[in-house]
């Protein structure tokens, strides 16, 4: 087993997500001691706080893959200026109940694609403050903000060529904030 399980969440349920791509396409990016794995928000249930003394299945799955996790990665959209509900609802089911955060203290990235020019940098402002709150720990540099352009993926589902370089520079950004905060 790899040294550093990173858990991969996605702010998207979309069958053609770019972000989901994106966090595919990450995958192959990562150092040879770090193992990347998607994991599944779509099946959690609207969260509810009557249930927080009996979590459904998913979210005890979801809790379980993030406890066990060195760090995790957020590759999400931005919806409305925003993060994505489905995102939120993850987030929410996996910081309670209240002192039983899955979240705390693992190392986190955040990327975004986006069919605008901002690229989810909003969403990703958002999402920073909830991350300081959940007292994830941050990288800071460099951001990633990305716009979906033709060519950003190869044929074979990989970064494109104009990109690789960029998101090969934060994969390894990050991997080396995870080292630094699990030594
Ligand atoms: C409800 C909704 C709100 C959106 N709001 C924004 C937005 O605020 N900024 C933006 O750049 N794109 C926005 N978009 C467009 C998304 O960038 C685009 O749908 C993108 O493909 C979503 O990511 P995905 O491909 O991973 O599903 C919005 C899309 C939806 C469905």
């Amino acid at each position: 087993m790899s040294a550093f399980q990173i858990a991969v969440v996605v702010g998207s349920l979309r069958r053609d997500s770019f972000n989901r791509k994106l966090a595919q396409a990450l995958v192959p990016l990562a150092p040879k001691d770090f193992a990347f794995k998607l994991v599944e928000i779509g099946d959690l249930p609207l969260y509810n706080q009557d249930d927080d003394g009996a979590q459904a299945a998913s979210v005890q799955r979801l809790k379980g893959e993030i406890a066990a996790s060195q760090g995790v990665i957020f590759v999400t959209p931005e919806y409305n200026r925003s993060i994505p509900g489905v995102l939120t609802n993850a987030i929410d089911h996996a910081s309670r109940p209240y002192g039983k955060s899955a979240w705390a203290g693992k190392p986190a990235g955040v990327l975004g694609v986006s069919v605008g020019a901002i690229g989810t940098s909003l969403a990703q402002q958002h999402l920073r403050n909830v991350l300081a709150h959940l007292d994830m720990p941050t990288l800071g540099q460099p951001e990633g903000f990305i716009q979906a352009k033709d060519g950003l993926f190869g044929a074979d589902g990989g970064i494109g060529a104009d990109s690789k370089e960029f998101v090969q520079k934060w994969v390894d950004a990050y991997a080396a904030w995870v080292r630094r905060l699990n030594a």
